[in-house]
């Protein structure tokens, strides 16, 4: 597929999203934390990654694909777990996994999807990771984990760094919360964007489908039953005890610091995803483009290190390559392509990457994705 070019770039995309779907679905996917100076700094570190060109040699063709987990992934930029992606654009779950499956890139299905596990599985056999934010009761969690298993997922990330729920400032303003209501602010929203609207309608409200069956009764309001749901800080101890029941690939996604490598590597974990959830969780916390070089060279040796949030371009996944990634995820992009142009936006955006990609390798005259590293650095 060809993209479409009136929309080049992710940041056009964007633009086109906000016009398009309601504010609150907007802000719900654009917003970071606090004042939202560590989402801005994501941006800005990569923004400082600088790659030496080297001419003097043939870049004919540029190998984009990236081997990881025993499998060869068409390109190093995947869709990492987004929680409640229907309201954002209805139908945007399966869109998206159907377009994982198509390019061969990674789709990462959220515990807090809102389609079920199972039909996301039916749909992208070959490239479908789980996330799971781990729920407090072991018995809850052995039994997502064996739906999950059974449904044949072929990873399993674990979300650590939301220890306890955000405050967002922009979807308190908007009204936005559990179970999802219609406020005379969501309700004029819907109004006036008729296009998302009528699709909602014919979609369905969103809902938690994959845990609500968890919940203890009427009694219990949903708002608690989702707070309450994972653990308040995930424990080594869990850890281990996902890595006993878990064979296949297991990942450790929100992993920054030195002594939490280690520890993933003590424990036997698989990969890590570095990433600050897109500046959605710790305004403070470090951009993953400085994380990600700070990750030591013997752990970058001993496991499958990925990196996300504020990646945009392909020359930022250049970047990462060359500070030691080998898988990227960008969430926000795969929203914004839903947002513009509806479930046809997910092949717009791996079109984008695709082509960007390729341009950035022979442009700094790399032969291929796999061979880019530090040395290309500044
Ligand atoms: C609207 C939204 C919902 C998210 N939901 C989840 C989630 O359910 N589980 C999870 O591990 N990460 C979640 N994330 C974080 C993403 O997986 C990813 O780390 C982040 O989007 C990367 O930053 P980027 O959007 O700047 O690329 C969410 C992010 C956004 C924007």
């Amino acid at each position: 597929m060809k993209y479409d070019t009136r929309f080049p770039s992710i940041a056009d995309l964007k633009t086109r999203a906000k016009k398009r779907i309601p504010n609150f679905a907007f802000d719900y996917v654009d917003g970071g934390i606090d004042d939202e100076h560590g989402k801005r700094r994501n941006r800005e570190a990569w923004h400082e990654v600088e790659i030496v060109p080297r001419y003097l040699t043939d870049v004919t063709s540029a190998d984009k694909t990236t081997r990881i987990f025993n499998h060869d992934y068409a390109l190093p930029i995947g869709i990492p777990p987004i929680g409640l992606g229907n309201m954002m654009w209805p139908g945007a779950e399966m869109a998206l996994a159907g377009a994982a499956q198509k390019n061969n890139i990674p789709y990462i299905l959220s515990t807090f999807s809102t389609t079920p596990l199972e039909e996301i599985a039916k749909a992208a056999p070959d490239v479908c990771w789980f996330q799971l934010y781990v729920p407090q009761q072991v018995e809850v969690m052995k039994d997502l984990l064996g739906r999950v298993k059974n449904a044949g997922f072929n990873a399993l990330v674990v979300t650590l760094d939301i220890p306890v729920g955000a405050k967002r400032n922009r979807e308190l303003k908007n009204g936005l919360k559990l179970p999802f209501s219609f406020t005379p602010n969501i309700v004029w929203q819907s109004m006036i964007h008729p296009t998302w609207a009528m699709q909602t309608l014919a979609h369905g409200q969103p809902d938690f489908v994959n845990v609500l069956q968890y919940k203890e009764g009427p009694n219990e309001g949903l708002a608690t039953f989702i707070t309450n749901f994972a653990m308040h800080g995930v424990t080594r101890e869990r850890i281990e005890m996902i890595r006993d029941m878990w064979d296949g690939p297991l990942i450790l996604k929100g992993v920054q610091y030195d002594q939490d490598f280690r520890d993933a590597l003590d424990i036997g974990v698989d990969g890590v995803v570095v990433s600050n959830h897109g500046g959605r969780q710790l305004d403070a916390a470090p951009a993953s483009a400085d994380s990600l070089r700070n990750v030591a060279v013997e752990i970058g040796a001993r496991m499958t290190v990925m990196v996300d949030s504020g990646i945009r371009t392909g020359m930022d996944v250049i970047r990462a390559r060359a500070l030691g990634a080998e898988m990227t995820f960008s969430g926000r992009s795969f929203f914004w392509g839903m947002g513009a142009m509806g479930t046809g936006g997910a092949e717009q955006v791996i079109e984008i990457y695709r082509d960007e990609i390729d341009r950035t390798l022979k442009q700094v005259g790399c032969g291929s994705y796999a061979e880019m590293d530090r040395s290309w650095l500044k």
